[in-house]
């Protein structure tokens, strides 16, 4: 249970709010690299509460602009994309991908005002098949985002995005919340896994150690960019079990390395605010050692989306929810491990009130997220740097990869963390 107080703080992403302040500290996804083609219709993009355009030029530049005309405010959505920029249609003033003006054809020629207007734009670096944006001062602008996943082939790749209903803590914090997965994502019969893959359209197998293991210990280890989010069960049920042990990076803003074991394919992802009430979910999927199926994971993962990303399962069909289905199929009733995460938690609400809820033991990593959040708030405001911004951190050495391990043995020397990522007591982001 959170205050009221509390609640508004950790989920307002707005210009000036604590929490948008916040996430102007990190680069965050703007959009797919896929959306803007070289001399294209620009992108109409919204981040962090505020109206945006995305535009690439004839030579393949991203520019990242503020939607609104600076001479009268007709939106650049609706520019030419021409060889001097992104010209407005209302009197045809043209925009650089830094904001410079480099045509004002409306003034007299001997004028020199275009010298003096700026759109509003914020830097871009694309990498990863993602257009990445630094929306805070410039003169805090941390390294490009670098992860283990952005420099790998496109053979061994895969990065989606879908749209969501809701504010991204309660998405966020569903990535926290391995509990859930014995149930909202819960098949209930035995299936035959495609290679890489956790679960099927219907869900997880009713044999899997995170459906079958009693009393798993939940714990969280802190890291220098956020979290790890430790799971330690049985792998089967017999007696004298070997461990089965998963670890999740939780890494700020709102970013998550989902768990798996060895042999699973990678996915990280990125919860991005659009607004308050709405957020780009971005799927990132990967191997490092072979090709990627990508027909297994859309599958699996449901990503079945319009032309704007919207999905087809949704709240307005509730998620064609199938009451047969709940019989023998699966225990949501609902196709597809993303659809299934986005109706638990759109359901909550635009903003799911936290002074109402009842959380229980497994809620630790939820706490735990919530408290790294308003520790980082508070870092912020007294001018200390908020986690996973020391430029020395190796981000690109972050995933995810449980063990099984014999029993007895602790899960920190099982599954250890890499040394490299060991906070100073100091900089602990989960405990005061
Ligand atoms: S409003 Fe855009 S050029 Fe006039
Ligand atoms: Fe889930």
């Amino acid at each position: 249970m959170l205050s009221q107080e509390d609640n508004e703080l950790i989920t307002r992403v707005g210009p000036g709010t604590p929490l948008g302040n916040l996430f102007r500290r990190y680069w965050i996804p703007a959009c797919l690299s896929e959306e803007l083609k070289p001399g294209g219709a620009p992108l109409p993009v919204k981040l962090l509460g505020e109206r945006l355009v995305a535009y690439r030029n004839k030579e393949g530049k991203i520019g990242l602009l503020g939607e609104f005309c600076p001479h009268r405010g007709t939106s650049l959505t609706l520019a030419r994309n021409d060889d001097c920029g992104l010209a407005c249609i209302y009197h045809g003033w043209a925009f650089d991908t830094d904001g410079s003006c480099t045509n004002m054809p409306s003034e007299p020629d001997f004028s020199r005002f275009k010298e003096k207007i700026k759109a509003l734009s914020y830097p871009v670096c694309e990498t990863g098949g993602i257009a990445w944006t630094y929306m805070g001062e410039p003169e805090r602008m941390p390294a490009p985002p670098k992860f283990i996943w952005t420099s790998l082939p496109e053979s061994h790749r895969m990065v989606a995005k879908v749209y969501q209903e809701c504010n991204y803590l309660q998405i966020w914090e569903n990535e926290i919340d391995y509990m859930h997965a014995a149930f909202a994502h819960l098949a209930l019969k035995e299936q035959d896994m495609k290679e890489g893959a956790l679960s099927t359209e219907l869900g997880i197998n009713p044999s899997h150690p995170l459906v079958t293991s009693r009393n798993p210990l939940l714990s969280v280890q802190p890291t220098t960019y956020g979290f790890r989010n430790m799971f330690v069960g049985q792998a089967d049920t017999s007696e004298n079990a070997d461990q089965f042990i998963l670890d999740a990076p939780i890494l700020m803003p709102s970013f998550a390395f989902t768990p798996r074991v060895k042999e699973e394919d990678h996915l990280f992802h990125a919860y991005v605010p659009i607004d308050d009430t709405t957020t780009w979910s971005y799927d990132v999927h990967f191997t490092l050692d072979r090709p990627l199926n990508h027909d297994t994971q859309m599958e699996r993962r449901g990503l079945w989306v319009d032309e704007n990303y919207k999905k087809i399962y949704n709240r307005d069909n509730n998620y064609k929810q199938d009451r047969s289905l709940m019989e023998s199929g699966n225990f949501s009733g609902i196709l597809g491990i993303s659809n299934q995460d986005h109706a638990v938690t759109e359901s909550m609400g635009p903003i799911v009130d936290r002074s109402k809820e009842h959380l229980g033991t497994s809620d630790v990593g939820v706490i735990a997220l919530r408290r790294m959040v308003l520790k980082s708030i508070k870092l912020l405001q007294k001018g200390e740097i908020p986690p996973g911004l020391d430029p020395g951190i190796p981000t690109e050495r972050i995933y995810s990869e449980g063990v099984i391990a014999p029993p007895g043995v602790p899960w920190k020397e099982a599954c250890p963390l890499d040394p490299v990522f060991e906070p100073s007591k100091a900089d602990n982001p989960v405990n005061n």
